[in-house]
């Protein structure tokens, strides 16, 4: 998967490319990371890549003309997905980040300043993606978010396959609390079950802490969960079913 990143200050990824399950991906050829600086497209004295916003008011717009010769240029032979990073988008989760991961291409647009021209969004931009409701001062930090989640979505990219499958939001529900040495710590002990190796009984154990955690933490991801006939009778059993379908039945609009 290749992205494309249009940006001032390219400078920013470098550490994070350099690390970890990136920079592993990155040797492997599973991505290609190319970073594209806005100002080597200006055409004026000054390299400007941002103006003064027509009608007055605080601050600059980055001018839509580097901004298109730039996409245009990285936009040559294969087309990828052009996503502005704003706040204004639609807010990324795990299902955008999936939809992500299947394009061959993303071109991954960093606005500074007051934002972009709103022309060259109604013209060149595919969607816009938001990380959350706050503001940042430029969408680089953003755009790595996606690449680095849209990244271990990827065949092959994390070491244990089951990773990705088995992660926090894959299939609504939180993930379960999880344990390493040593088997008590200041007092607490790891839970019983988790040292005995019966496979079964831990399943169902990490099943029902994660539906424990969702029902606390984030009841609202219940509603789109789909249970296996065993875990409803599981959840039965242990008497949970019916706080689930109440925080179903709440959350269904
Ligand atoms: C300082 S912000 C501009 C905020 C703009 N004045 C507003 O009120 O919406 C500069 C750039 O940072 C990026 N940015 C800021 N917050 C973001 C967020 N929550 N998600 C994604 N990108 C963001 C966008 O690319 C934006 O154009």
């Amino acid at each position: 998967m290749r992205f494309d990143v249009l940006t001032i200050f390219p400078e920013l990824f470098t550490s994070v490319l350099q690390e970890g399950i990136l920079r592993r991906a990155l040797q492997a050829d599973q991505i290609a990371v190319n970073l594209h600086n806005i100002r080597d497209w200006t055409v004026d004295k000054h390299n400007m890549t941002d103006d003064r916003p027509f009608g007055g008011g605080e601050g600059m717009v980055m001018k839509p003309e580097p901004l298109a010769s730039c996409l245009q240029d990285v936009q040559e032979g294969e087309q990828g997905r052009v996503v502005l990073l704003s706040p204004r988008g639609e807010q990324l989760n795990q299902k955008i980040v999936r939809r992500l991961a299947g394009h061959e291409k993303l071109v991954l647009v960093c606005g500074r300043y007051e934002g972009v021209d709103e022309r060259f969004c109604r013209k060149y931009v595919d969607e816009e993606l938001s990380i959350g409701d706050y503001i940042l001062t430029g969408g680089e930090l953003a755009a790595m978010v996606i690449v680095d989640s849209v990244t271990r979505m990827l065949p092959g990219v994390l070491g244990c396959a089951d990773s990705a499958a088995n992660d926090t939001f894959s299939r609504g529900l939180l993930k379960h609390g999880q344990y390493t040495r040593p088997r008590v710590f200041e007092g607490l002990a790891v839970p019983e079950v988790l040292l005995g190796g019966d496979h079964g009984k831990v399943y169902e154990y990490r099943f029902l802490e994660s539906v424990r955690e969702t029902l606390q933490r984030r009841p609202a991801l219940l509603h789109s969960v789909e249970f296996s006939v065993a875990e409803l009778r599981l959840l039965k059993k242990v008497g949970l079913f019916q706080q689930v379908q109440e925080a179903i039945k709440k959350n269904v609009h």
